[in-house]
């Protein structure tokens, strides 16, 4: 089966590596894809969201399966496109219906999911324009810090935990008044902070039934120690130390099977992945977001262990057979240090000439790299994003795993080179 990956990132690199493993997969084709998802497969000049192209390219390739990285074309009803399409309908795209996809869509949204459910998450309200004036006065009396979320999607920038009570009044009118994420700020959750340890929780649904893949914890802060400002990730680790089988079964009962149980009470049509983050408050799990998608970069620990076929496991999914599987998880630990452009999160120079990406010892098998933004000209590989790199390795513990990450890295350079050396530096 030939099958189309969405997306271009590391997360990507990493599902069409998996994919192109599989008994199933004769070709994986990836729009657009980057430098590193060229080696496992053929990309594409096409974009996530030009739905018409992805139309035309199915039908004339005869692609039997579509995979879908990101949450913008979920957002945005590629599920829903493909179901309306005569011609597309047998196609099984992984990833739930534009319904579905307001878990991470809409915080409101998935707040009031959580809360028909019974699904543990901070107490919150919603606001916006019609309400306004009672949003302010219900900041100030909010204990401190206070969580402001823009309900709609904000390219991972509308969550604002706000120190001062100033700060939080200026932010939401910023967020609301001010049309600080354009229409995805116009409604504004207001959020109890929570104190924990966070990790993030992948599952696999066919609407009826699910498995749940390895764990994984990121990194988020540019900084080492958690330090500095927030990226899209810095690094993983799977599994996560403190995930034990009783904390893991709490997660299980309380908001793993409330989930999918509620989506299909909803009647909405979800066979993709669910990832929930979860943050650990005493020994009680609470749901931070839902995501409609895998993590970037836990996909690049969370694929390397998963011992499953990974297309068998998505025919699953399309037939909801889930149930009739279960999956297979590597031993050991797997850690992942991403390699950013120098400035990210702010900005940053793409073009920089990457060296040393073929100096890995021949037979290492514990080591992959997997690329983020870059791209291929000319037989060289440049950058071609703020995170450019993510090196995954496999050891027995979490300290040799990033250590043989680091190793690596040392060998690879560009301009401007920066990762963080402490990736699960609470856990050596
Ligand atoms: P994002 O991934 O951009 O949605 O950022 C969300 C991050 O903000 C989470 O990973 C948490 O670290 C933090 N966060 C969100 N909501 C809360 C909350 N209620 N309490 C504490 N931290 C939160
Ligand atoms: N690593 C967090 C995310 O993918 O949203």
């Amino acid at each position: 089966m030939k099958i189309l990956l969405l997306g271009s990132g590391g997360r990507e690199h990493a599902l069409a590596w998996k994919l192109a493993q599989s008994s199933h997969c004769s070709a994986v084709y990836i729009a657009p894809g980057n430098a590193g998802t060229a080696q496992v497969g053929t990309n594409l000049d096409l974009s996530p969201l030009d739905f018409e192209g992805i139309r035309k390219f199915c039908t004339l390739e005869g692609i039997g399966m579509v995979v879908v990285g990101p949450e913008e074309p979920l957002v945005k009803g590629i599920v829903d496109f493909f179901a309306a399409d005569p011609s597309l309908r047998k196609i099984p795209v992984i990833g739930p219906s534009a319904d579905g996809a307001r878990l991470e869509g809409s915080k409101a949204f998935s707040k009031r999911f959580m809360e028909r459910h019974g699904i543990p998450t901070a107490a919150y309200r919603e606001f916006d324009s019609s309400n306004y004036t009672e949003g302010i006065a219900w900041i100030q009396q909010h204990p401190l810090p206070v969580v402001l979320k823009a309900d709609g999607l904000a390219a991972g920038k509308g969550v604002v935990i706000c120190q001062s009570t100033l700060e939080a009044v200026a932010e939401y009118e910023l967020m609301i008044q001010g049309s600080k994420f354009g229409e995805a700020s116009s409604k504004v959750v207001v959020e109890e902070f929570l104190t924990g340890i966070e990790l993030s929780i992948f599952v696999l649904t066919d609407g009826k039934h699910f498995l749940t893949l390895p764990e994984a914890k990121d990194y988020k802060r540019v900084g080492e120690g958690d330090k500095g400002p927030n990226t899209g990730g810095m690094g993983a680790v799977s599994p996560v130390p403190f995930a034990d089988t009783a904390f893991m079964d709490k997660i299980t009962q309380r908001i793993i099977v409330p989930t999918v149980q509620g989506l299909g009470a909803e009647n909405i049509d979800y066979r993709g992945f669910i990832f929930i983050g979860v943050i650990k408050v005493g020994d009680d799990p609470f749901v931070i977001e839902y995501n409609c998608r895998l993590g970037d970069p836990e996909t690049e620990v969370v694929m390397p262990r998963l011992k499953n076929d990974l297309v068998e496991l998505f025919l699953a999914v399309a037939g909801q057979k889930l149930d009739e599987l279960t999956i297979g998880e590597e031993e050991r630990t797997a850690c992942t240090i991403v390699a950013v452009s120098g400035g990210y999160p702010g900005s940053y120079e793409k073009g920089r000439p990457i060296t040393g990406l073929d100096q890995l010892p021949a037979g290492d098998t514990d080591s992959l790299v997997f690329h983020a933004g870059t791209r291929a000209e000319n037989g060289a590989v440049l950058t071609n994003g703020g995170r450019v790199l993510c090196i995954t390795s496999f050891a027995e513990t979490v300290y040799e795993a990033v250590d043989k990450s680091r190793d690596v890295l040392e060998k690879i350079y560009f301009e401007g080179i920066y990762y963080r050396r402490d990736i699960g530096y609470e856990f050596l």
